[in-house]
């Protein structure tokens, strides 16, 4: 595949949005009065109790090919499913007797406190999930007391975002070509008030789902998205084939480790790489001073084979020792999930698809909905292996099956 086609594959920066068909854009967007099949109330299913109950939620509010977008994988997504069941597989040895019966999942990412250890991952396109999208997210993350990852592409601008909540925001940066239209950006973010860069470096998103669905940003999405970066020579007068093959060579998908360099004389905020997953790369994102490391497949989106991210995560921690936090995406799913990822050294995880599903569950209401359910599971699995704070976590309690 040459790099303009690969391009291609990148949504407006981030996945596959925006780009095989003009015909079924219009399908993808929800309509703020959708009505949800069954009653009463907004749903069509019992109170949801878990993450895989707002899947099912999702998939009665949104059109197919959207909700495809969210929950699919790429190629045969043996990615996708390894993430979960790599987790699966763990074995939880609990500690009797402990005296332990409530505990505080409170802690800090990159000196930011928050109420307990799972943050909403960058995440694209989140208007057409809900009316409100983004800032629906950026409300619930703040009521639960977590930080906001926003995407690049994540359909309202930095200044919309930061303007709905107070709470704590990280902008995950995809990369314009135009080092000033980067430049500016970056600029914006800071003066907005987000509280860390996250770079994603892992791209090449190859979902069959999406090719089969012809998936594909409206114009007026894909427009505002592009002036939201920065793009302001992007017009509705612009047919939207011109509108789609200046997204095509807009993104700078060649970047290497001197990037950071570039970033770290234009911005004072702490910086993030996402998408590690091998040893040697986390030693050098600490040998050039990175504050954060996020262990990430890109939730099996990207290129499918590579292993769940829980598996690579104690030889990450052990490369990175100490001198950066690091985190750890894909594949969460319960809340022991994330009890072994900080067995096994994240400072905190992310979710994606899980608020995704929510946020078309239920808008706002939605994404608190399932950090709550999600941080109770944490909290029970906590007392339960007699966990009364977050450093009593460690990797005896686990058993690898
Ligand atoms: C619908 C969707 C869109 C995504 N868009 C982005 C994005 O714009 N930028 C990014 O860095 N990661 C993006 N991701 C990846 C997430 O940040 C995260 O790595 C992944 O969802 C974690 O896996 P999980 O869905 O199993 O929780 C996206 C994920 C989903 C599900």
């Amino acid at each position: 595949m040459d790099r303009r086609t690969f391009a291609q594959r990148l949504t407006s920066g981030a996945g596959a949005l925006g780009l095989f068909s003009l015909g079924s854009a219009e399908q993808n967007v929800v309509a703020d009065d959708v009505p949800i099949p069954g009653t009463p109330g907004r749903t069509n299913v019992l109170e949801p109790v878990k993450v895989a109950d707002f899947q099912a939620l999702a998939a009665a509010r949104l059109p197919k090919a959207t909700f495809e977008y969210i929950s699919t994988g790429s190629a045969d997504e043996v990615t996708l499913r390894e993430n979960v069941a790599a987790f699966q597989r763990i074995r939880i040895l609990p500690p009797l007797l402990t005296g332990v019966a409530k505990a505080d999942p409170s802690t800090t990412a990159l000196k930011q406190a928050i109420q307990f250890p799972i943050l909403l991952a960058p995440v694209a396109g989140q208007q057409m999930y809900h009316p409100q999208g983004a800032l629906a997210a950026a409300r619930a993350a703040a009521a639960a007391g977590t930080i906001y990852g926003v995407s690049s592409s994540v359909g309202h601008s930095v200044e919309e975002v930061a303007a709905a909540s107070q709470g704590p925001k990280w902008f995950q940066l995809y990369v314009p070509k135009d080092r000033a239209v980067a430049r500016k950006l970056v600029e914006r973010v800071e003066r907005a008030g987000y509280q860390a860069i996250i770079l994603t470096v892992d791209m090449g998103e190859w979902k069959d789902a999406d090719r089969r669905n012809r998936f594909a940003l409206p114009k007026e999405v894909l427009v505002k998205h592009l002036r939201d970066i920065g793009f302001m020579q992007i017009s509705n007068s612009m047919s939207y084939e011109e509108i789609v093959e200046f997204n095509g060579q807009a993104w700078d998908l060649a970047i290497k480790w001197d990037f950071f360099d570039w970033l770290r004389s234009i911005t004072k905020l702490p910086l993030i790489i996402k998408g590690v997953l091998r040893k040697e790369d986390a030693t050098k994102a600490v040998s050039i001073g990175l504050d954060g490391i996020i262990v990430s497949n890109h939730g099996g989106r990207r290129l499918d084979g590579m292993p769940a991210t829980i598996e690579m995560l104690p030889e990450v921690v052990q490369a990175v020792g100490g001198r950066a936090e690091v985190f750890l995406d894909s594949g969460v799913r319960r809340g022991t999930d994330v009890l072994a990822a900080l067995a096994l050294g994240a400072r905190a995880v992310l979710i994606g698809r899980p608020y995704a599903w929510a946020l078309a569950a239920d808008g706002e209401a939605g994404v608190k909905k399932v950090l709550d359910l999600l941080r109770e599971e944490f909290l029970n699995a906590m007392i339960a292996t007699g966990c009364a704070k977050l450093s009593d976590i460690t990797p005896s309690l686990l058993r690898k099956a």
